[in-house]
């Protein structure tokens, strides 16, 4: 049966005697509102680890809108039911008062990750997701912690933040898990009317299409082509499409300018900001 443990403290006791009997911890964390894109995480932690230890926690410091943490779904009775099937020991659910039991002040810079993209829309979200990730990281002390690549942008910052604080935790990218449609699994996905997830599924679409195109066109070509045919549905509306170096993030002008190469898409869809990715060179 999964424990539900909701202080530090609580699970550094938990974690204790795993650790002495030389047990390796994974980590998954999260912010609830959990789907099969977070159970191929768990899965895989479990796979590879003799705990596995969930966070299920919406972190305030990372919404620089009020109304989105507002609206974040919270689903957390369901949330343990899949943890249990999928065989994790530990969801950990402190309260906000719990993680920031003062302000946190520490300023990350992740220069030049975090200066684009998500970046420039969303001020102080990877700050926000740095310092509670930290934070995570010393309360549970995993070995590996697991992040899908949905967040791409994401994963490539929290590579860069254990690099820079010097932690010996192996970072785990694991692929984004499609709905039957192409629709990329997200916890916003809930936020979405029936008309406009339908709608929705026309982004991965037109990155999956692009793949083929691409063969035979500019990257600047490609580029035009997948914000024209997504800004071509009413109701979608393209923020930005970078094809970028999948491991500097930084925009590339050509095919042969890397051998990783990732195009990365941010959506609105009425309300909802929606992303998604699609590796073009690997
Ligand atoms: O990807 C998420 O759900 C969040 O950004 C994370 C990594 C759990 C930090 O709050």
């Amino acid at each position: 049966m999964i424990q539900v443990v909701t202080t530090v403290r609580e699970l550094k006791t938990a974690l204790e005697s795993y650790r002495k009997a030389g047990k390796t911890i994974g980590l998954v964390p999260t912010m609830g509102a959990l789907h099969e894109g977070h159970a191929s995480l768990v899965r895989r932690s479990v796979h590879d680890n003799d705990v596995t230890v969930v966070s299920d926690f919406v972190n305030p410091t990372q919404f620089n809108d009020k109304n989105d943490l507002q609206n974040y779904p919270r689903t957390m009775e369901a949330d343990c039911k899949l943890l249990d099937k999928e065989g994790a020991q530990f969801v950990f659910a402190p309260s906000v008062e719990e993680m920031y039991p003062e302000p946190d002040n520490r300023q990350f810079d992740f220069t030049p990750l975090d200066k684009v993209m998500e970046g420039p829309s969303r001020p102080g979200h990877f700050n926000g997701v740095a310092q509670i990730v930290s934070k995570l990281f010393y309360a549970v002390e995993p070995d590996r912690a697991y992040f899908g690549e949905k967040d791409f942008q994401q994963l490539a910052i929290i590579r860069e933040m254990v690099r820079q604080l010097n932690l010996k935790i192996e970072i785990v990218g694991c692929p984004i898990v499609r709905e039957e449609d192409g629709m990329a699994l997200s916890s916003r996905n809930m936020l979405l009317s029936k008309a406009e997830r339908k709608l929705a599924a026309n982004i991965s679409r037109a990155l999956f299409e692009s793949r083929r195109y691409a063969r035979q066109h500019t990257l600047a070509s490609t580029r035009k082509y997948v914000i024209d045919t997504v800004n071509s549905f009413d109701g979608l509306e393209v923020e930005y499409y970078e094809i970028v170096d999948g491991n500097t993030l930084q925009p590339v002008d050509n095919w042969d300018a890397s051998s990783y190469i990732v195009g990365c898409v941010t959506v609105r869809c009425g309300k909802v900001r929606l992303i998604d990715n699609i590796k073009y060179k690997e």
